[in-house]
């Protein structure tokens, strides 16, 4: 069974002394069962740019992976205020989230664009957090499958079959996120199925079943077991709730089914 991913984004918050207590509050939620919730979850924190190597500090030595939540896709070179693979690596960098939907809709970040900077996050062996999600407008317009779909086609149209497996999908419905109007799981469900289906198609079977399908979106300690509970959801992408440390511990530890 794939381990559900619990991954706190914590956007434009926390300094990285800010960052360093609440790393030492949440560890101290979690550490003690590192072993146990380690069994089928997996935990991880995307700071801000500037708090990652505070936060890769306060890290050490704990089962908890680090994220970014965005990179360059160039190596190297004359992008002002963008950010590369070696400088993420270089602070023990594990996963990176791209084509956030605040990403795209208030710095213009293409299709495109997304899936240049999946494929460079895979390239440089970490794994792609790569978010897909519809606004209100194309919700409302019955739009969701064929807007999320064309985002998942571009976000992956340059990862291969063998790095797909590691890569993770989040679907977040704009509408739903920093709103408090989370999905029901009965929608989140049905989207997330379609993009199982639609990795099927493009990676087969035992890919498409190993890649790990988080929703995002106004995720509380209190809506997450029922959307845990549903068949196609590996996990959650957690914006507010995860700016306090007991609130994403529990989150963390939602009740799984027995896989
Ligand atoms: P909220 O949990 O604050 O709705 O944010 C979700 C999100 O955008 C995570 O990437």
């Amino acid at each position: 069974m794939r381990r559900k991913l619990f991954a706190a984004n914590w956007k434009m918050n926390l300094t990285p002394s800010e960052g360093r207590s609440l790393l030492a509050a949440l560890r101290a939620h979690l550490d003690p069962d590192a072993a146990t919730l380690a069994r089928d979850r997996e935990v991880l924190v995307a700071p801000a740019f500037l708090a990652i190597p505070a936060a890769a500090q306060a890290l050490a030595g704990s089962a908890i992976a680090l994220g970014a939540q965005n990179m360059h896709f160039e190596a190297k070179g004359a992008f002002t205020g963008e950010v590369s693979a070696a400088m993420l690596r270089y602070f023990g960098v594990s996963h990176v989230i791209v084509g956030h939907s605040e990403r795209r809709h208030l710095f213009g970040e293409s299709d495109e664009s997304v899936g240049r900077r999946a494929a460079a996050v895979a390239a440089a062996r970490m794994t792609p957090i790569v978010c897909v999600g519809e606004t209100a407008a194309q919700h409302d317009a019955g739009h969701t499958l064929e807007v999320v779909l064309r985002q998942l086609q571009h976000g992956l149209a340059l990862i291969a079959p063998e790095q797909a497996t590691t890569a993770v999908i989040a679907y977040e419905p704009v509408w739903a996120i920093g709103t408090g109007r989370t999905a029901t799981p009965e929608q989140a469900q049905s989207v997330h199925g379609a993009i199982r289906s639609v990795l099927d198609d493009r990676f087969g079977n035992p890919v498409a079943a190993a890649i790990r399908i988080l929703y995002g979106g106004s995720v509380t300690e209190e809506n997450v077991d029922s959307l845990m509970a549903k068949p196609d959801i590996d996990g959650a992408l957690v914006g507010g709730a995860s700016l306090k440390a007991d609130s994403f511990a529990r989150i963390v530890r939602a009740k799984l089914q027995q896989g």
